[in-house]
């Protein structure tokens, strides 16, 4: 049997694993709100309308930090269409997804859910059709203390305290023709650093003459970045931007959406190479960033916010007609395979944890989502729902930088490792844990070396296998697809031979 050899050590870190690394993204799309987080009537909503069985799958996910409202629909969205008394709210076309949109749920119910489901709200404003006035409006609205219009409405809205939110993204894949309002990386640059500006004086963001900041809670701004590396502006429309912004910023944000070709026109292989194509796409735009750090002379680090990832393989095209209100949209049901792709993909934001401090899954619930939910009936969890619910939770701290010799197969995008790993170190829990895929097609084994954590012990051994690759979750099958407990394995003199089976997913967490 074929062996790799990994080694980390405890004193050679990548960089601390910011919690935000396993955000996650609700957006005004199909069945994500509406039926999804959102069901007034369901037997397990509260008098809010909000689902008590998704927040606690949501719990149980892990996830700190939920991105809204959009999307491609932020970009027609105008937030005040979704304040003020539900009755009087305007039903309005969303042209982004085809779909009608009640504003039933809007900022107000999302603050609500957001302090019920106990996660931090990541807002975003519209700047496709939307304007920096009603981007700083907004933010006046969820965190001016009172004594304005707006920030009156929002307590006559039911919220006395403003919302102090922090995490704002402005605008959403401005790169992208089929955005509505897409601007180019000149125009949107532009654009987006008066919004930052705007938004940060809305936000009391005030310099004195002597040089002190005002703001004791200064916005975190997430400029828009390339939509996915195949996009013919990619990665000059990045570096445009943020040669536009780079000061008034503090993320760049990047999405990525990867694909099975069930067609069968494209070999397994380029799938499997996902993992380490995204690694090279994040070093792409660490490079860019670096780059236009010198150029702008600023001592400052941009990191990247990678607000939109996921597998999405259009298995669930639409059927319903337009101007429907929450159709079923985009409800890929993921195979046993697609959760092998998404722990690889894991693993390189893990590995990339120096400067990817914030992700989001997108989505969250019903759309390309972890979770999925039937009217009136009850939820299953998708097959990636368990990398990510047991990687958040184990992977903490640090991650640690890995030597590897594994082989590598060819596929689309170059070369990638069969065997793909990320190693965290979480010296408060004095615990090490080991996400590895195996991408070959027989078993391998793999010999840990982690000398340097001296008497170290296992303490958890999951896997995730199955013979047929193609196996889904569903509510009639909820349970199909789901990592096993292993036997746990011997550490001698500090290494570890483990067997991983062909084409499956392990986490090993090892207590010293
Ligand atoms: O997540 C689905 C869509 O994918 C989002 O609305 C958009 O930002 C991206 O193209």
């Amino acid at each position: 049997m074929k062996k790799t050899k990994i080694f980390a050590d405890a004193n050679l870190a990548i960089g601390e694993i910011d919690p935000n690394l396993y955000g996650s993204f609700i957006e005004h799309i199909g069945r994500a709100v509406y039926e999804g987080i959102y069901e007034p009537g369901h037997p397990a909503a509260d008098k809010e309308g909000f689902r008590g069985d998704v927040i606690e799958l949501i719990r149980e996910l892990g996830v700190p930090i939920v991105r809204y409202p959009g999307g491609n629909f932020l970009s027609g969205y105008d937030w005040m269409d979704g304040i003020g008394p539900k009755e009087k709210r305007p039903t309005r076309l969303d042209l982004a997804w085809f779909s009608t949109e009640t504003n039933e749920f809007g900022t107000d119910e999302f603050m609500k859910w957001c302090k019920k489901a106990e996660v931090t709200p990541m807002m975003a404003v519209n700047m496709g059709t939307g304007t920096i006035r009603d981007a700083a409006r907004l933010v006046e609205y969820c965190n001016h203390e009172g004594g304005t219009d707006l920030s009156e409405m929002r307590k006559a809205n039911g919220a006395k305290e403003p919302y102090h939110v922090r995490y704002w993204c402005i605008g959403n894949e401005m790169d992208g023709p089929w955005q509505i309002g897409h601007l180019t990386a000149d125009e949107y640059g532009k654009k987006a650093l008066e919004a930052a500006k705007v938004m940060r004086w809305a936000n009391g963001e005030f310099k004195g003459d002597d040089g002190s900041d005002w703001a004791t809670d200064p916005l975190k701004l997430i400029v828009s970045g390339s939509s996915n590396h195949e996009m013919k502006t990619f990665p000059e429309w990045d570096r445009v931007v943020l040669e536009h912004t780079y000061r008034h910023v503090d993320y760049l944000s990047m999405h990525r959406y990867y694909m099975y070709d069930a067609g069968r026109e494209r070999p397994l292989e380029d799938f499997l190479g996902s993992a380490d194509d995204m690694n090279e796409y994040i070093g792409t735009l660490k490079a860019t960033i670096e780059y236009v750090r010198a150029k702008v002379r600023s001592k400052k680090r941009l990191h990247i916010s990678f607000d939109e990832w996921n597998i999405w393989s259009v298995t669930a095209p639409r059927t319903e007609p337009l101007w429907k209100k929450a159709p079923h949209l985009l409800e890929d049901v993921y195979t046993f395979q697609d959760a092998l792709v998404f722990a690889g993909l894991m693993n390189t934001l893990l590995n990339n944890c120096d400067v990817v401090k914030l992700a989001c899954l997108a989505q969250l619930v019903n759309v390309i989502a972890p979770i999925m939910t039937k009217k009136q009936g009850g939820v299953f969890k998708q097959t990636t729902f368990y990398p990510f619910r047991y990687i958040s939770h184990a992977a903490r701290g640090e991650t640690l930088r890995t030597f590897s010799d594994s082989d590598v197969f060819e596929n689309m995008y170059g070369t990638a490792r069969y065997i793909n790993e990320a190693v965290s170190h979480d010296k408060n829990t004095r615990s090490v844990s080991v996400s590895l895929c195996n991408y070959a097609q027989e078993a391998r084994e793999v010999e840990l070396e982690l000398r340097s954590f001296g008497d170290l012990h296992a303490a958890q051994y999951l896997e995730m296998t199955n013979s047929d690759l193609l196996a889904t979750n569903g509510f009639d099958h909820p349970d199909e697809v789901k990592p096993h407990e292993n036997e746990l394995p011997c550490v001698k003199d500090g290494k570890v031979t483990l067997k991983l089976p062909a084409m499956s997913w392990s986490l090993v967490t090892f207590k010293y």
